[in-house]
Order: C-alpha cells, then sequence, then structure tokens
C-alpha cells in the first residue's frame, strides 16, 4: 500500500478477433494506492494479472525497448514512463491509431518496420576497410544527437496523418529520422544515394509539417527538423 486511495477507471479498448465481433471499451476501477509502481504501466500489469485476457505488449518497464506505445486519453505514449499522477481520474486506452490491431492494446507494426528497412538503417562505407576503427571528430559525431535515440515505439508515425493514408508507401516520421541520422553520418560513403532514394513523392515530400509526431515523441526527438533537414540537403546537392 502507498498512501491516499485513489480509484482510477481505466477504459480500455478490447478486441480479440478469435471471439468478439467488433471492439468494445471494458472499464477497471482500481485503487492505484495498492500498487508500488507509479506509473501507467504499473496498473496495466496488475490489471493484466486480475485479467489475463487483456492483450498488451511491454518489456523493459523503462522507456527503453519501445514496445508499450498506445494511445493514451488521445494522446500517443508509452505506459512505462505516463505517470499516474499526471492522469485524470478517467483513463481511455486505445491501441496505435492507424496500426492494424492485432489483440486489445496490441498492434501490428510489419508495415512500420517494413517502412524503417526501406531506409537502410545501418552504416554504409564502400571505402577500403582502415586498420584499425573508422574514425569521426567529437564535433562530427555531435551530429548525431537527437537523431540516434529512436526506440521504435512507432508513436510519432501512428500519429502522422500522412502515414495514416499512406502506411504501405510513406516512410514516416521515424523511418526518415533515422534516415536523417546516416546522411549526416560521415563514416557513411551513401549519402547521394540515400537522398535520391527519398526523393519519390512518398518519401520526404510526403510530411506536411504538421507536427503531430514531435508533440508525440516520448524521447522528445523532433524528426520534422529532420526531415527538413533533409530537404535542404536535397537542394544543396542538386545546385
Ligand atoms: S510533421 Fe510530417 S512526419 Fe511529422 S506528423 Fe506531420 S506529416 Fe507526419
Ligand atoms: S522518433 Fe520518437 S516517437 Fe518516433 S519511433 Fe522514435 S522514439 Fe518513438
Ligand atoms: S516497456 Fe519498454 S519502453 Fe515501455
Amino acid at each position: 500500500m502507498s498512501g491516499k486511495s485513489r480509484v482510477m477507471t481505466f477504459s480500455i479498448y478490447r478486441f480479440n478477433p478469435e471471439v468478439d465481433q467488433k471492439p468494445y471499451f471494458q472499464d477497471y476501477d482500481f485503487d492505484v494506492s495498492t500498487i508500488k509502481g507509479k506509473m501507467l504501466l504499473n496498473v496495466l500489469e496488475a490489471l493484466k494479472e486480475q485479467d489475463p485476457s487483456l492483450g498488451l505488449r511491454r518489456s523493459c518497464g523503462e522507456g527503453v525497448c519501445g514496445s508499450d506505445g498506445m494511445n493514451i486519453n488521445g494522446s500517443n505514449g508509452l505506459a512505462c514512463i505516463t505517470q499516474l499522477k499526471n492522469l485524470p481520474d478517467r483513463v481511455l486506452l486505445q491501441p496505435l491509431p492507424g496500426f492494424p490491431v492485432i489483440r486489445d492494446l496490441i498492434v501490428d507494426m510489419e508495415q512500420f518496420f517494413a517502412q524503417y528497412r526501406k531506409i537502410k538503417p545501418y552504416l554504409q562505407n564502400n571505402d577500403p576497410l582502415p586498420e584499425k576503427e573508422r574514425l569521426q571528430s567529437p564535433e562530427d559525431r555531435a551530429k548525431l544527437d537527437g537523431l540516434y535515440e529512436c526506440i521504435l515505439c512507432a508513436c510519432c508515425s501512428s500519429a502522422c496523418p500522412s502515414y495514416w493514408w499512406n502506411p504501405d508507401k510513406f516512410v514516416g516520421p521515424a523511418g526518415l529520422l533515422t534516415s536523417y541520422r546516416f546522411i549526416v553520418e560521415t563514416r557513411d560513403t551513401e549519402t547521394t544515394e540515400r537522398l535520391e532514394e527519398l526523393k519519390d513523392p512518398y518519401s520526404a515530400f510526403r510530411c506536411r509539417s504538421i507536427m503531430n509526431c514531435v508533440q508525440v515523441c516520448p524521447k522528445g526527438l523532433n524528426p520534422t527538423k529532420a526531415i527538413q533537414k533533409i530537404r535542404t540537403t536535397m537542394l544543396k546537392e542538386s545546385r
């Protein structure tokens, strides 16, 4: 027990395609003072113990693995770093919008990862191998700050209207952020090819700078800025 009792209501999207004709919301009343943790995920884990049929994903419990992205009172976020004290007494929980639902709060991330794979999220260097490692100056390394920390939670792409309309075509904010990470990477030799591959209408140019992605990113990253920088780099390259 920890402190004064506070009964909250968690209204959770439920859908099991094997038994349900259509989705519905199930309300769970829960006294959050009865658990040690202070985060939304702590409650969800307690609810799952009570009701093992409740489907959700989680792993690290501390904002690192990116597996518990969900829509919390209308805004995407990670349950494990969402503090109960910052939530109202009634909380509406839904799966990430725009993604196919597998069950309850669990969505199919395959399309999202397919978009991520498309941008070749790894270092490419066709120069002969140096004797030791490929070095980078501290200044060049600093250019990667704000770009490499993405945990692939998909909160951004799931909040992006351009992604909702074209999830099979638009790379989306997460993929484009990582793409820019490798475009500014001084040890990567494929910058021109990377930029060339983003020139179609569904890559860098499908972003409408609505900035939903920036508002929801639990790591405080800025995909919109990265996308704008991709476009500026394209312009510079074409001069
Ligand atoms: S800024 Fe671009 S990528 Fe981000 S949510 Fe808006 S359209 Fe999507
Ligand atoms: S950019 Fe932010 S919101 Fe998008 S996948 Fe990465 S960590 Fe999640
Ligand atoms: S459980 Fe890993 S990020 Fe939330």
